[in-house]
């Protein structure tokens, strides 16, 4: 074997050392000690059966703090931006219609994403630190028909959070999606999905299921 020309990196050698720190921003905070020792836990594979009984706990805990009994509840596993991706790269084509409520950078990246795969995007902008109300939402609606509406609960670049009541309704009315970013909200602020009238009616699974059955 020849001679390894460049040496490890000292840095590499010394022992890796992270320091405390408060931290006050929406993201990254601090993770309870209780979660950093579930991490240290041996590593399994993702076919053993005890993975599925912990996928089912995670469900049921995602309900629970997403008040809902809607079975099509899952995590992805991943970051925020992959599930803004899954979410809507799973629900949209080419062509179709969607609409983001933009005030703040979330808005924006949405839009990015729906315009990525093709989709005739739309944007509804209030100035950063403004909200929209039920009939501005409901006039863009009409017009657009969009397949989905994205909006940001918590608008972290902002630090706006938006009054969620009455879109889940609206929504319905139109037969769109509602996609509601909750990254830097959940747990920090009641989401009653169920109450809000956000689960999907099963003409919208069926609609689903259909649309990418082929
Ligand atoms: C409102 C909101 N949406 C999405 C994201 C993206 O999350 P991630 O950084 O995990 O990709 C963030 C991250 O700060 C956020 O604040």
């Amino acid at each position: 074997m020849s001679a390894l020309s460049i040496p490890p990196p000292s840095c590499l050698l010394k022992p890796f050392v992270v320091p405390q720190r408060h931290m006050f921003g929406p993201g990254p905070s601090n993770v309870p000690p209780r979660i950093l020792e579930a991490g240290a836990k041996p590593v399994i594979g993702h076919m053993h059966p005890e993975i599925f009984e912990i996928m089912n706990e995670i469900k049921s805990g995602i309900q629970y703090i997403f008040q809902t009994r809607n079975r099509m509840t899952f995590a992805v596993s991943g970051t925020g931006h992959a599930a803004m991706e899954c979410a809507i790269f799973n629900t949209v084509e080419p062509g179709e219609s969607v609409l983001a409520a933009v005030n703040g950078i979330w808005g924006e990246r949405a839009a990015d994403m729906a315009e990525r795969i093709g989709a005739m995007v739309n944007t509804l902008v209030v100035p950063p630190g403004g909200y929209l109300t039920i009939s501005e939402i409901e006039k863009a609606l009409s017009r657009h028909r969009p397949v989905v509406f994205f909006l940001a609960h918590g608008e972290s670049s902002t630090g706006v959070l938006h009054p969620l009541d009455g879109i889940g309704e609206l929504c319905h009315k139109y037969n769109c999606l509602l996609l509601v970013d909750s990254v830097a909200s959940l747990g920090g602020t009641p989401l009653y999905m169920d109450q809000q009238g956000w689960p999907m009616r099963s003409e919208s699974i069926g609609n689903l299921q259909e649309k990418f059955s082929h």
